[in-house]
């Protein structure tokens, strides 16, 4: 919520008497249907914060029918008689706020929800809601499946940007991170892959329950439950990282030297970017040919078939850059890609590979005409191009860009701060343009509104 929008509502509210008096000018007390994204105008919810997700579902990959409890610890950030979930298809059995029965009715994809007394402006309280149904992807803009997409052997579920509200209630905009506790129960021989740390794994009657926890704060698009026959394979690095990977046999061959290189990758872009943020990590390599990309599930990327070394230091990249330093805003979404992809550039580059001067000369000289010039990456224009080439090749051009532009030391010395400075949190392009600016000691506007805002091939 911007910021003159919150002084109004204190200015008129705190006086008892003068709210009596106006009425109508009252402030709404009930929550938007939005985080006020521009490009996806209904993701997310105004009106308080969720600080823990507990979902506990049940999967039955046969049938493909879902069972889940979401239980949310919110705090409300003004005074709330209505507020919304984003829950998309899957039938509601019951929902309480609180120990009290509540009000609720779909909209869409919001769920709206009236709890039985209003809800005090910094109130914390605990909306608890059991669904069940055969969970179904949503279309992104630019036309990928996105979030809980069965497969012959389970579900790959990755939420970027949509789909988290596919499986589970959510405050689904990146602006609002929370901790999770995700308990999965799938039938004895499947495994279910979370995020973060496995505090433990039970069979019992046909069943077998995986229960994770990611302690650091995470967005909905980055939480995972995904679902397959896997070979499992866990371990503790030296430096206490809590490493699982779960792979599909199928894809074993091609993924498993790759997936090997993991802890040597993360330590080499802790050296550039700062500490790894997380205390677990690993792989989730599925064999999901319907889904066409991989997805950095925080602490533990979900990939559709094995992945290249390049994409496995992308989407390890996206760690510090996209899931602990997050968007709160789509249109940013070069402060993900941009960075992951520059990640590759340099990797290739410190592991006998191009340089990124090579890289960037390359991409240069594709005329004027190519698609990489189709649209400015600090200014996509719509959902349908945040996944566009511009905003990964042109994104990370602007990153070394500004590396000539400052020198090598300062560019790795803005990178880690970046990222030491948002850690567990949020930034914006306007944030970025300053840091490299106070780091240097130079005025980089003209070079920040060309590469990122300037439409067609800068010259
Ligand atoms: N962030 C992912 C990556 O760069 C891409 C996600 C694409 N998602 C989509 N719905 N098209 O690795
Ligand atoms: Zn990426």
């Amino acid at each position: 919520m911007p910021k003159a929008v919150r002084r109004t509502f204190v200015l008129v509210t705190t006086p008892v008497a003068l709210v009596a008096l106006l009425g109508a000018a009252a402030p709404p007390s009930q929550g938007s249907s939005g985080a006020g994204d521009p490009y996806f105008p209904l993701a997310g919810n105004g009106g308080y914060h969720v600080g823990h997700y507990g979902l506990t579902l049940d999967y039955d990959p046969g049938s493909g029918h879902l069972a889940g409890t979401a239980v949310l610890t919110a705090r409300a950030s003004q005074r709330l008689t209505r507020f919304d979930l984003d829950l998309n298809g899957l039938t509601v059995t019951g929902l309480t706020v609180g120990h009290t029965k509540a009000a609720f009715r779909r909209d869409g994809q919001e769920l709206v929800v009236t709890p039985k007394r209003a809800l005090r402006k910094g109130e914390w309280f605990t909306v608890t809601v059991a669904y069940k149904g055969k969970p179904a992807p949503v279309t992104d803009p630019d036309g990928s499946l996105d979030g809980w997409i069965p497969t012959d052997d389970g579900a790959f579920v990755a939420g970027e940007p949509q789909g988290a509200m596919t499986w589970f209630p959510a405050n689904n905009h990146p602006k609002d991170k929370s901790s999770y506790d995700i308990t999965i129960t799938v039938p004895k021989g499947h495994t279910a892959v979370s995020n973060g740390v496995l505090l433990g794994e039970r069979t019992a009657h046909g069943k077998t329950t995986f229960r994770w926890r990611q302690s650091e704060p995470m967005a909905a698009y980055l939480a995972t439950a995904t679902v397959g026959k896997f070979k499992v394979q866990q371990f503790t690095t030296r430096d206490g990282l809590h490493v699982y990977n779960a792979i599909d046999p199928r894809e074993a061959a091609a993924a498993t030297p790759v997936v090997k290189q993991l802890p040597s990758v993360l330590e080499w872009e802790s050296k550039l970017f700062g500490p790894y943020p997380y205390r677990a990590a690993g792989s989730i390599v599925d064999h999901a040919p319907n889904v066409g990309y991989a997805l950095e599930t925080q602490t533990r990327p979900v990939y559709d078939r094995a992945p290249d070394l390049s994409t496995l230091v992308h989407e390890s990249a996206h760690q510090w850059f996209g899931d602990s330093v997050s968007l709160t805003s789509w249109k940013d979404i070069w402060l993900n890609e941009g960075f992951a992809t520059y990640a590759e550039w340099l990797y290739a580059e410190q592991h006998g590979g191009d340089s990124a001067q090579k890289t960037f000369d390359e991409l240069y000289a594709k005329p004027a005409s190519d698609g990489l010039w189709e649209f400015p990456p600090g200014d996509p224009g719509s959902g349908a191009n945040i996944f566009g080439t511009p905003v990964y090749a042109r994104g990370a051009m602007t990153l070394h860009v500004l590396r000539e532009a400052v020198g090598d030391r300062t560019f790795l010395r803005i990178l880690r701060t970046w990222a030491g400075e948002h850690r567990d949190g949020h930034g914006t392009t306007a944030q970025f343009v300053a840091l490299a600016e106070h780091l240097s000691g130079k005025n980089l506007d003209k070079l920040f509104q060309t590469w990122l805002y300037a439409p067609g091939k800068p010259n």
